[in-house]
């Protein structure tokens, strides 16, 4: 068997464990890499030709690395006696029960993983933040390693992941920066070392930053909430838009052009999902409050509530359009993932979506390229009023309405034509990506419900 260079494990097989060491493994073939996680259906599937999440480019690198130097493993146990270095990337939802429910971190899987950590290290341990967490962790983490086992070293070091779905690949080979952060002391800063050298197989050293422990901490969820922030921003000046005739395409280039503001962004949509702008947003909030800062709280917590309000805001434009009733009307749903290019529904404006329209009694029909599985997952109770279909022409067929959710390629270059004929009459497209061409379906004969654009209707 061939010697490596050195061992790595990451503990937690998700849609950030699975990509970051498929890359890790990829671009430094002299290391060992081993995930392991408690999941035996997750580790089957990264092993098998369906691998558990839809990331474009993602099969390519597993299929060239799996059983070379990229391993998927259940036995945790094995894989933290034998690692060097342990990232761990478990799952930290928000908190659903007790003090903080609804938006404090759940720490739970977090600390199981630090605690299997310990009893389980007989070597000293490089152990890395990857999962996104409080500020503070890291100290917990420490508490944790060092009670009990003096036998052993560890180094924690903070390391958040920047990439986002869809994109993880393409974010992972060429990043805009990694961070690390570290204590300051002699040992700290040779295990920071060690990371940097990883990372500086493929990333530039001028892209690899480091900072103390809680600044790396608070950097990623500030980022998320930046991001965020600038969706919220875009989405409440929508619907100011929309009142106004003002276009919001129009607005968001003369402001994105702004050197200080940046394009980038800005896309008014139904709203953004996905499982960690919320959350993140969240734990800032309760973070603050915490400390006492109840106006930092207010104020970032207002991304979420204009979040809120968004897709609220778009089933009633959604009602008020069709004549205040959707009882027994069939709408049909283009796209549930969260966004385009994955297969992920976690938090997707589609859930809050579907099931504000089957309040409204209306029957659903879904097609996502990708979703599906998940979708069928998250609106399981609501069976009887859903039909699933993989093709967006059958979807369409006798519909009243057309939704489109997420803006996935495939929508764009459908025959919209054909898709109009097959429909009843009046005919209505709410387009919650503004990804179509509204005036050409317009002359075609539908009623077009853009984001932050005036209503194009025949009536
Ligand atoms: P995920 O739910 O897809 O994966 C987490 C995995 O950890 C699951 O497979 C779960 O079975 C496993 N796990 C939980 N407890 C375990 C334990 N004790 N031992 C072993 N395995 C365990 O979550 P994710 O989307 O990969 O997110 C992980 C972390 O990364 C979160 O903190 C998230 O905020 C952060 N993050 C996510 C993204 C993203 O795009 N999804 C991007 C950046 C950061
Ligand atoms: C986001 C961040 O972009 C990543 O940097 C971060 O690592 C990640 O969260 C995380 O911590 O989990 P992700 O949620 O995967 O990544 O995807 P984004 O591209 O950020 O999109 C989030 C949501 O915002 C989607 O629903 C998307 O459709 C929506 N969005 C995005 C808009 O509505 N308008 C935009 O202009 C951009």
């Amino acid at each position: 068997m061939m010697d490596f260079e050195r061992n790595i494990l990451c503990v937690g097989a998700g849609y950030v464990g699975g990509p970051t060491m498929a890359m890790i493994a990829y671009k430094c073939p002299q290391y060992k890499v081993t995930v392991v996680d408690i999941n035996p259906d997750r580790i089957r599937q990264w092993n098998s030709d369906k691998l558990p999440i839809f990331e474009p480019g993602l099969e390519e690198v597993v299929v060239a690395c799996r059983d070379r130097n990229l391993f998927f493993s259940t036995d945790i146990e094995k894989g933290i006696r034998e690692a060097e270095i342990i990232f761990v990337s478990v799952n930290t939802p928000t908190k659903t029960f007790g003090a903080g429910a609804g938006m404090a971190a759940d720490l739970q899987y977090w600390e199981k993983t630090a605690r299997q950590i310990r009893d389980c290290a007989e070597s000293p341990k490089i152990v890395v933040e990857k999962s996104t967490l409080p500020v503070k962790t890291s100290l917990a983490m420490e508490r944790i390693l060092t009670g009990d086992n003096d036998q052993v070293y560890f180094d924690v070091l903070s390391n958040p992941e920047f990439l986002a779905e869809g994109t993880a690949m393409q974010d992972l080979e060429n990043p805009d920066r990694v961070l690390i952060g570290s204590h300051e002391t002699k040992n700290a800063l040779k295990a920071r070392e060690v990371l940097v050298e990883i990372y500086a197989n493929w990333v530039d050293r001028e892209r690899i930053i480091t900072t103390n422990l809680w600044s790396s901490e608070l950097s990623k969820l500030v980022a998320n909430a930046f991001l965020a922030q600038r969706i919220s921003s875009i989405n409440s000046i929508s619907a100011l838009c929309e009142k106004t005739e003002a276009d919001i395409a129009e607005v968001a280039k003369a402001i994105g052009m702004d050197s200080r503001v940046g394009e980038k962004f800005l896309r008014a949509s139904v709203g953004f999902g996905g499982s960690c702008f919320k959350k993140d947003i969240l734990n800032l909030v309760y973070l603050c409050r915490y400390y006492g800062l109840n106006e930092v709280a207010d104020y970032w917590e207002g991304v979420v509530r204009i979040n809120d309000y968004q897709k609220d805001r778009f089933v009633l434009n959604m009602l008020n359009a069709m004549f205040n009733t959707l009882a027994g009307k069939k709408i049909c749903l283009f796209g549930f993932a969260f966004k385009a290019d994955t297969g992920d529904t976690r938090e997707s404006p589609g859930i809050f979506i579907a099931r504000k329209l089957a309040e409204e009694k209306a029957e659903l029909v879904i097609t996502d390229p990708e979703a599906l599985d998940n979708a069928r997952l998250d609106l399981k109770d609501l069976d009887q009023h859903i039909t699933y279909l993989d093709d967006p022409y059958e979807a369409a067929e006798k519909s009243h309405a057309i939704a489109v959710l997420t803006e996935w390629q495939v929508y764009r270059d459908l025959d919209y034509e054909r898709i109009y004929h097959s429909m009843m009459k009046p005919a209505f497209i709410f387009d919650g990506r503004n990804i179509l061409d509204h005036r050409r379906l317009f002359e075609m004969g539908f009623n077009v419900f853009p984001i932050g654009k005036a209503p194009l209707t025949h009536y």
